[in-house]
């Protein structure tokens, strides 16, 4: 058996299943190419028949994206296989097909109405066509922990004897602990005749706290691929951090021997800032690996500590996952060629039109910020890259804030051609914008999350906000703007979540009813 454990990451389908984490397609490829950097073995790009933006994002990764396996789920469903393979296609013979199928008994009879021979036909059949499109092929008994063990090396044994080349193994509901989960993992490889033939894979959900440590115990019963997501972003308390699972088995030779993975861990504190600018949702400050505090020492005794040697209150090297790198800050000078030569730096890949809006807002924040540095470039570009080429931008902004009297704010906004102002009162600064702006598009949003963070440091630091909107159909919608005023940043979030959700009804992106 290879020590080497593959990393599939599924931000991008998983992940991207949480509420208000949705990306848009430039933000689902700019991920992808970072995680192409950290150098995963494998990106689930999405879920291609559940909309026609998932299936676009699926088809451009697979065509764009060098490097790792590209993945696409399917239901163990004749349109669903067909869906993922047209859009995996792209990447030839990196291409991988994803099918699952529930087996808990749970599932099976109040989800599916399916008795075992059924479910064990259904896989079969779904794994068979999927292997007629793809080489690559990976089958998951969703609900697998929860599965009877017996039942579970069954559908194991027909998945991979219908030519599954991986077989997953979900704790879809988190409901493993380490010692059951490493133990049902060393049954499948005892008891399912055909086990040798496919690499064993586990995707562990953290609704107990327990993901990292269930996913660790599982390679060390024989399993080679762990699924997650940076950050551990996903569905409820989210899936397993792949930063923490890679960190843990380099950090530990002693307990995982030769095990390691690919994984270029200099660019996980890049990729975790990348995921969590373009998803929306901020990481935790303590988060292990990639949170604000992760490498901060305030205790007097622990610098007195590090000063002396560093291996006393550090377990790691932050370098080592990408912490402490300079970078050389642009200014007001720079001109458009540096700035970029910056974005490429950075692993933007831009077009002239694009790099063109960017650097009116660059020459913009630089008139207000004595220094621009990388982080603030990255918001930079998601605050004028934002879908406003088609929508409203924010041309103007007044809002008049006294003692005794309501806020009030005024909007200019152009769109195309069209130039239009709006005024109007409201409880705040922030919420007469918001009101404005409505006045002038004719909808109206209910702020349901709002966060302001400094992207760098100093009085001029440049505020970012990400908020989520609810437009009335339940839906959240993340928007995200930047500038030095956090007024003004929260303007254009705001006008940023409106633009999306006019892209959305344009690219048709409501779910197809899956
Ligand atoms: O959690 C789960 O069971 C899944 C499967 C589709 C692998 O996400
Ligand atoms: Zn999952």
């Amino acid at each position: 058996m290879s020590d080497k454990v593959i990393i599939f990451d599924t931000t991008l389908r998983d992940g991207e299943q949480c509420p208000g984490a949705s990306m848009n397609l430039r933000e689902k490829l700019e991920v992808a190419r970072q995680l192409a950097r950290l150098n995963v073995d494998v990106i689930e790009a999405g879920f291609p028949v559940i909309s026609d933006g998932d299936f676009e994002a699926v088809q451009r990764i697979a065509t764009e994206v060098r490097g790792p396996i590209i993945a696409g789920l399917a239901r163990c469903v004749t349109k669903d296989i067909e869906a993922a393979a047209s859009a995996v296609k792209p990447a030839g013979e990196r291409g991988r097909i994803h099918v699952f199928l529930a087996t808990s008994k749970i599932h099976r009879e109040h989800k599916l109405k399916k008795a075992h021979e059924e479910i064990l036909r259904l896989a079969a059949e779904g794994v068979r066509l999927a292997k007629s499109h793809t080489r690559d092929v990976e089958f998951s008994p969703e609900d697998a922990s929860r599965t009877e063990p017996e039942f579970l090396a069954r559908v194991v044994e027909t998945a991979i004897g219908a030519g599954a080349t991986t077989v997953n193994i979900p704790d879809t509901v988190g409901f493993a602990v380490p010692e059951q989960f490493g133990a049902l993992i060393r049954y499948l490889k005892d008891n399912v005749r055909n086990i040798d033939d496919a690499v064993i894979s586990v995707h562990c959900h953290n609704d107990l706290g327990l993901a990292v440590a269930n996913s660790l115990a599982a390679v060390q019963n024989g399993a080679r691929q762990i699924e997650g997501t940076i950050n551990g972003i996903g569905e409820r308390a989210g899936n397993v951090a792949l930063e923490e699972v890679v960190m843990a088995m380099k950090t530990r030779p002693d307990v995982f021997g030769p095990l390691g993975t690919g994984v270029h861990t200099r660019e996980i504190l890049k990729t975790s800032r990348i995921v969590s600018r373009m998803s929306g949702l901020h990481v935790q400050r303590s988060k292990a690996i990639v949170g604000e505090n992760a490498f901060a020492h305030s205790s007097g005794i622990h610098q007195d500590g590090i000063l002396k040697k560093r291996e006393t209150y550090e377990i790691m090297d932050p370098v080592e996952v990408g912490w402490g790198g300079t970078e050389l800050p642009l200014t007001k000078h720079s001109g458009r060629h540096a700035m970029a030569a910056r974005l490429e730096h950075l692993g933007y890949k831009l077009s002239d039109e694009e790099i063109d809006a960017v650097f009116t807002r660059f020459k913009d924040i630089g008139d207000k910020k004595k220094f621009v540095y990388d982080d603030d470039l990255s918001a930079i570009v998601d605050d004028s890259m934002m879908p406003q080429a088609e929508g409203w931008q924010l041309r103007e902004l007044e809002v008049t804030v006294a003692t005794g009297r309501k806020p009030h704010a005024k909007v200019v906004l152009v769109r195309g051609t069209e130039t239009r102002t709006g005024d109007a009162e409201g409880n705040g600064a922030v919420d007469s914008s918001m009101r404005a702006i409505d006045a002038v598009v004719g909808r109206s949003g209910n702020l349901v999350e709002y966060n302001v963070q400094a992207v760098t440091q100093g009085h001029d630091a440049l505020g970012e906000v990400t908020l989520k909107v609810d437009f009335g159909d339940g839906r959240l919608i993340t928007g995200k703007g930047a500038s030095t005023d956090v007024v003004e940043a929260s303007a254009r979030a705001y006008l940023n979540a409106i633009n999306r959700t006019f892209i959305r009804r344009e690219l048709g992106e409501q779910a197809r009813g899956v």
